[in-house]
């Protein structure tokens, strides 16, 4: 690790990069005008922190549009019905994020607000290190300074860190501690992200246009987008199934998923289980909603999830007379399927089944 260019520490560092927010910070619908001095409802501040988790800020946008509007306040959020929060984050991913996030606003309800403090805002479901500071600088404009994805690339070129991630996490926060301070915590974290999103970028940085450019190890050398250094990625595993679509009286039967999985809660195309492994038809056909008659539509919707891809088959049939859905599974109108909070991976198997 190299010590910031320059002579200048954190202080000066600091009072130039809040310089540069004044006059460059997006303008965000979370947001307070940079140095307005007024604090952000921490309503907002949660629900976008934990929106832009693993999101860009022009995807995470529209869906913060719609949920303000339709629960403008905690308490709105904490009564409302949870398939129709699940619904509404469709497209966001993770989520478990959702599920946490509907846990939370009744927790905050029930208490009353929100703690203004880290280790109280910790405490709740799905507030972790990162969220807990990030609401407590921007909302509380508490000395902490979080430390998210654009935060640790940032850290990594001025220190010229050769610790690869994820390895690095720990020191990159300790590196980040270094910059807390009272003076606009709030501010200074978000123009740490600005610079993350909008200047120090992932591949072709804009240094002419940065405020540390002068502080920064990695710059000096030559090459700052070979920082962050990170280990080398294990390939994901990737997994398969089939995905059963079956039709009846313009609707489609969909399937509740069970509240532990990856996609908890949410509303999909019932389909055998994912594995490694291939199906064959007479397993595949084992976890068929129905006895039917099949027809493989020789498409495969193909997603990529965290931690791993997967490749489903799909088969496609009319609902068996007689057929009743179990207490898991209900039919949707296809004209309402757009409306209906399908995750992305369900959209998916819908485009192909449907052409
Ligand atoms: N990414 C996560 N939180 C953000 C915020 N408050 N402003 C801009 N980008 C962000």
């Amino acid at each position: 690790m190299n010590d910031p260019q320059g002579n200048e520490g954190p202080p000066a560092m600091r009072a130039a990069l809040l310089a540069w927010y004044d006059r460059h910070a997006r303008s965000l619908p979370w947001r307070a005008p940079p140095g307005s001095g007024s604090r952000t409802d921490p309503y907002r501040v949660w629900l976008s922190e934990i929106m832009l988790q693993q999101t860009t800020v022009p995807h995470a946008a529209p869906y913060f549009a719609k949920f303000t509007e339709r629960w403008p306040r905690v308490e709105a959020l904490a009564a409302a019905d949870r398939d129709d929060v699940l619904a509404a984050w469709a497209g966001l991913g993770y989520y478990a994020r959702a599920r946490n996030l509907h846990k939370c606003a009744q927790a905050l309800a029930a208490q009353g607000g929100f703690p203004e403090t880290v280790e109280g805002l910790k405490a709740l479901p799905g507030v972790g290190d990162y969220t807990s500071a990030a609401i407590g600088a921007i909302a509380f404009d508490l000395p902490h300074v979080p430390v998210d994805g654009n935060v640790e690339r940032v850290m990594a070129r001025i220190f010229a860190l050769e610790t690869p991630l994820p390895a690095a996490k720990p020191e990159i926060r300790a590196l980040a501690a270094r910059f807390a301070a009272d003076d606009r915590p709030g501010d200074f974290a978000q123009a740490l992200m600005d610079l993350g999103a909008t200047v120090c970028t992932p591949k072709s940085p804009a240094c002419a246009l940065c405020p540390w450019r002068d502080n920064c190890a990695a710059f000096a050398q030559g090459d700052p987008a070979a920082y962050p250094k990170r280990a080398p990625k294990k390939k994901k595993p990737h997994r398969q199934g089939v995905a059963f679509w079956m039709q009846r009286d313009g609707a489609v039967l969909l399937r509740r998923q069970p509240d532990e999985g990856l996609l908890g809660g949410m509303w999909l195309p019932p389909s055998t289980p994912w594995r490694e492994e291939a199906w064959s038809e007479g397993e595949a056909l084992g976890h068929a909603p129905a006895a039917a008659e099949w027809e493989d539509i020789g498409a495969e919707a193909r997603h990529v999830f965290t931690h791993f891809s997967l490749g489903l088959e799909i088969w496609r049939a009319a609902a068996p007379a007689g057929f009743t859905p179990d207490a898991e599974e209900r039919f949707v109108k296809l004209e309402d399927l757009p409306e209906s909070g399908l995750p992305s991976v369900g959209r998916k198997v819908w485009k192909l089944a449907a052409s």
